[in-house]
């Protein structure tokens, strides 16, 4: 057998022969486009790999702690690979917006629209059909159904159809956070429930005595002017706290009382992992956030306002895509947290410590 090489190991020849576009013969301007889409496109495939290794550990019925800095790995991966893309939009808009229109008709009705490897992110994510926006009332994995006509069409739908059925990393997550022992009490032990109520009624005291001081101070530095206006936000404030903290569901309450354990107590050796693989997956959801809202300003400086390609109102459709949470409570637990020294204290701190 002869040595391998790089171009064989890689299997570039294949590789650069797929820039041909529609007719084979894209103007320089035109392989620009083409190329930044599949270099994004090879990237999310790489993230999809990443992201269903750490669901993997997650969604495991017992996760050991040392396997947790793994989870950590392939989503530091996922935030590295999205710091990329966000930055890539930078190569796209060398394309004036002018040159974009010489080529640019040809392409509809396709869009990054039909991005279904994005698709499959969102949906691994734990991105659900009923909170997708949809755009002139199309869904868009309805509108990708709806265009694949083709073999390569029903492959695509084919996929998608397989990533929809997977557990989501949001899943996997949630049903880590409802395992992870509160105050040294873990899930189907007796009392279990008395201790995470006790915990969040502790926590919610203390939260609204300092989020009131808070208040008091504010409006003392403000010399009393629109004290009425503070305490109202402040006790408005406390109402999402409240809603938070106290969902009607069990299973809710104690992955989000979790949630606050392990950002509280995270000076405990045990909960550093799990709290910095809290932070990794806000940090990714974060990234999401930059990608859409950078994507769009690009979108914005090439073709302004107009109609997209794939038939959405283009940037409007886009700016309302950021407003996706996909981990809402990872952002909610912040508005709720308590300075170190007015923590309810701590019990069963025996369990958090190194074997
Ligand atoms: C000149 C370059 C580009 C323009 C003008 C553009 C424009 C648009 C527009 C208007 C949409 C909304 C759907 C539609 O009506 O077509 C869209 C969606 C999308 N584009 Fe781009 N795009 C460009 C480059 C890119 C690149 C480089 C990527 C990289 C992957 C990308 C990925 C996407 C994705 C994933 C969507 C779907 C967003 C969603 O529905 O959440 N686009 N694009």
């Amino acid at each position: 057998m002869p040595a391998p090489t790089y171009w064989d190991y890689l299997h570039l020849p294949e590789l650069l022969h797929c820039q041909g576009g529609l007719d084979g013969s894209p103007s320089p301007d035109e392989l620009h486009f083409i190329i930044v889409h599949q270099t994004y496109e090879l990237w999310f495939k790489l993230v999809l790999t990443q992201l269903r290794l750490a669901r993997d550990h997650l969604a495991a019925p017992h996760l050991p702690e040392e396997r947790v800095p793994f989870v950590v790995h392939h989503l530091g991966r996922v935030n590295a690979i999205l710091r990329l893309c966000v930055d890539q939009f930078a190569v796209m808009e060398t394309l004036p917006p002018q040159d974009f229109l010489e080529f640019r008709d040809k392409l509809t009705p396709s869009s990054g629209f039909q991005s279904f490897q994005l698709r499959e992110v969102e949906m691994l994510l734990g991105l659900t059909m009923e909170r997708r926006i949809k755009y002139a009332g199309t869904d868009p994995i309805e509108h990708i159904r709806s265009q694949a006509t083709t073999d390569s069409g029903r492959a695509v739908v084919a996929q998608l159809e397989a990533t929809m059925a997977e557990t989501s990393l949001r899943d996997a997550l949630i049903s880590w956070l409802g395992r992870t022992p509160i105050m040294g009490s873990s899930p189907g032990t007796e009392g279990d429930e008395a201790v995470v109520n006790a915990f969040l009624a502790a926590y919610l005291a203390r939260v609204e005595a300092h989020q009131r001081e808070g208040g008091e101070q504010l409006v003392k530095v403000l010399g009393g002017t629109d004290a009425d206006k503070i305490h109202a936000r402040v006790e408005m404030a406390l109402g999402g706290v409240r809603g938070f903290l106290l969902p009607d569901g069990a299973e809710e309450r104690r992955a989000r009382a979790a949630l606050l354990f392990i950002e509280s107590y995270r000076h405990l050796p045990l909960l550093a992992w799990p709290r910095l693989l809290l932070d990794t997956v806000v940090e990714l959801e974060e990234q999401m956030v930059l990608f859409r809202h950078r994507h769009a300003r690009m979108v914005e400086r090439t073709i302004g306002r107009r109609v997209g390609s794939g038939g959405s109102s283009g940037v409007e459709y886009l700016d309302q895509t950021t407003s996706y949470r996909i981990f809402p409570e990872l952002w909610n637990v912040r508005s709720c947290l308590l300075p170190r020294e007015r923590l309810p204290e701590l019990t069963g701190e025996g369990r958090y410590a190194f074997a």
